[in-house]
């Protein structure tokens, strides 16, 4: 089980944000990366759709790859499927919410976050939650910028249209004092420079990505699960249920190991069966 692959899963290419992540702390641990883009975006969806999917890829993953953790690389699957998957699954299973409402209550010092998300995350109400769990003392404002996933998957990271999406979505967060955002959506980072520059440099941007890594790592190390083999890994495998060369091309820009070669998995092969071994 050590020299098994860690697996990620997301909607789409946002979940890369925390593969990256996850590559640079962990270089002797294998990858193996699923993109649901036939069926994004998910935040739309309701969260027993978004169940069912998370535990039609979780199932995949295990059979395709025998995984030894899932990472659930989607803020809107965590909200939606964590403790349904962390109840049904025998390996570790970690969502990107917990590590990124810690990270957030770390950073600010006016008790004042937002988070921006999509609305399926939004409407779990999950990152205020447990934001307040952690520190009553804090105010959250969230605010839903589902077309922020379009842009990110479209490859538009830095047009006139991009910057005039990401000022007009953020307008209203901009008179809340917040000195802390949080990116509650995997794709949000590639959009990191034009969110930064319309919030000002005085906002702390937290990635819930990299609290995410962190935290796997030291479950790794936990359940002994660490690769010993002192091997740099080989390159990660990635599958995608959209299409192939919009992923490579996006993967390419964004990850550190490249040249990236998806396979396109058909959804049907996710829907044969929704059993989890
Ligand atoms: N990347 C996903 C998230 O973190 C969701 C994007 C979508 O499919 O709506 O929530």
């Amino acid at each position: 089980m050590q020299n098994s692959p860690i697996g990620l899963m997301d909607s789409g290419v946002g979940g890369l944000t925390v593969l990256k992540e996850v590559q640079r702390l962990l270089p002797t641990e294998k990858t193996v990366f699923l993109g649901d883009q036939a069926r994004l975006p998910y935040g739309p969806r309701d969260a027993a759709e978004v169940t069912t999917f998370t535990r039609q890829i979780a199932g995949f993953l295990q059979r395709q790859a025998d995984i030894k953790m899932l990472i659930i690389a989607c803020n809107t699957a965590t909200a939606a499927a964590l403790t349904t998957m962390q109840k049904e699954l025998i390996i570790p299973v970690v969502g990107v919410i917990a590590p990124g409402a810690r990270a957030a209550v770390q950073a600010t010092r006016n008790h004042r976050i937002g988070v921006i998300a999509t609305s399926g995350t939004v409407k779990s109400d999950q990152y205020q939650q447990t934001i307040l769990a952690k520190d009553p003392h804090n105010t959250v404002f969230s605010l839903a910028t589902q077309n922020f996933v379009d842009l990110v998957e479209a490859n538009d990271l830095t047009s006139a249209h991009a910057q005039s999406v990401v000022k007009t979505g953020l307008a209203p967060l901009l008179d809340k004092n917040i000195d802390t955002l949080v990116m509650g959506c995997t794709h949000f980072p590639l959009l990191r420079p034009l969110i930064q520059e319309v919030v000002g440099p005085d906002v702390t941007l937290v990635d819930p990505g990299t609290a995410t890594a962190n935290m796997a790592t030291s479950l790794l190390d936990y359940w002994n699960l660490a690769n010993p083999s002192g091997v740099q890994h080989p390159a990660g495998d990635y599958f995608t249920t959209g299409d192939v060369d919009r992923f490579n091309k996006l993967a390419d820009n964004w990850l550190e190991e490249t040249p990236v070669r998806a396979h396109h998995l058909p959804v049907a092969e996710l829907t044969q069966t929704t059993e989890v071994e």
